[in-house]
């Protein structure tokens, strides 16, 4: 099974989505074959071209590995056409001791040849050490992408606390639907003020279910006022296709 990184197809819609639970019955997202196609669907009615899967991995709750995430993905694929999004796959790795553990040992699910990979942290705390932990993931050739800092309670009321990761290596990939408000003033503030001060590198769906997509559409018109159509096709396909690729020339 390859995972993300495969060629672009010409005359694919532009955006990568970095982010998103679209495959059936192994986290959180969508629970049906049917709610994953309307899922692929309406991203790429949304402009875009690539979707990459990104099941959690997390101790205790979603044990993703590949051979779970294989037939999942394949069904899915296989109700899809070639009008809609490819479907690539990664994981968001909950960082805990047995993830890390398990990036030690080589088996984090990452992007393209793994040299970047979605890590989440608890939202209460971006736990002591993480810097630490990135930069041991850089070092072994391995990017961290941060998903929702925005989310993060410390987050909230200044950087201070966040851009050490940024410094460290870390790409911090903000969720659309923060920025329409979708999980609370807070949140969004924090994703707006990240977009303003450059230390937002991506955007990304981070879509469960079909009805999340109209908070990834307010989303999106919400960044496009922040930072305008060059900054939005930045966020949303150059840097992520970076990502994909493994090369961080300007993410
Ligand atoms: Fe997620």
């Amino acid at each position: 099974m390859n995972g993300p990184g495969q060629a672009r197809e010409p005359g694919r819609a532009p955006y990568v989505d970095l982010h998103c639970h679209l495959l059936p019955g192994i986290d959180d997202g969508v629970s049906t074959l049917e709610e994953g196609v309307e899922l692929a669907r309406g991203l790429g009615r949304l402009g875009f071209g690539t979707v990459v899967a990104t099941p959690h991995v997390r101790s205790g709750y979603w044990e993703n590995t590949v051979e779970s995430i294989g037939p999942a993905l394949a069904a899915l694929r296989g109700a899809l056409d070639g009008d809609d999004p490819e479907i690539l796959f990664a994981a968001e790795n909950f960082l805990d001791d047995r993830v890390w553990d398990l990036f030690k040992q080589g088996g984090l699910i990452g992007y393209g040849e793994g040299r970047a990979a979605l890590v989440e942290f608890p939202p209460q705390a971006i736990p002591i050490g993480a810097r630490d932990r990135f930069f041991e993931m850089r070092i072994k050739g391995c990017r961290p992408v941060l998903a929702h800092p925005e989310r993060y309670a410390e987050a909230w009321k200044g950087s201070e606390k966040i851009e050490p990761l940024a410094d460290g290596g870390a790409i911090f990939l903000v969720d659309l639907p923060s920025l329409a408000g979708k999980f609370g003033r807070s949140p969004r503030r924090t994703a707006e003020r990240l977009l303003d001060e450059g230390l937002a590198r991506a955007l990304c769906s981070d879509a469960h279910r079909p009805s999340d997509l109209r908070h990834v559409e307010d989303g999106m018109e919400r960044a496009r006022r922040l930072v305008g159509d060059e900054g939005l096709v930045e966020l949303l396909a150059s840097n992520p296709r970076e990502v994909l690729a493994g090369r961080f020339e300007h993410v």
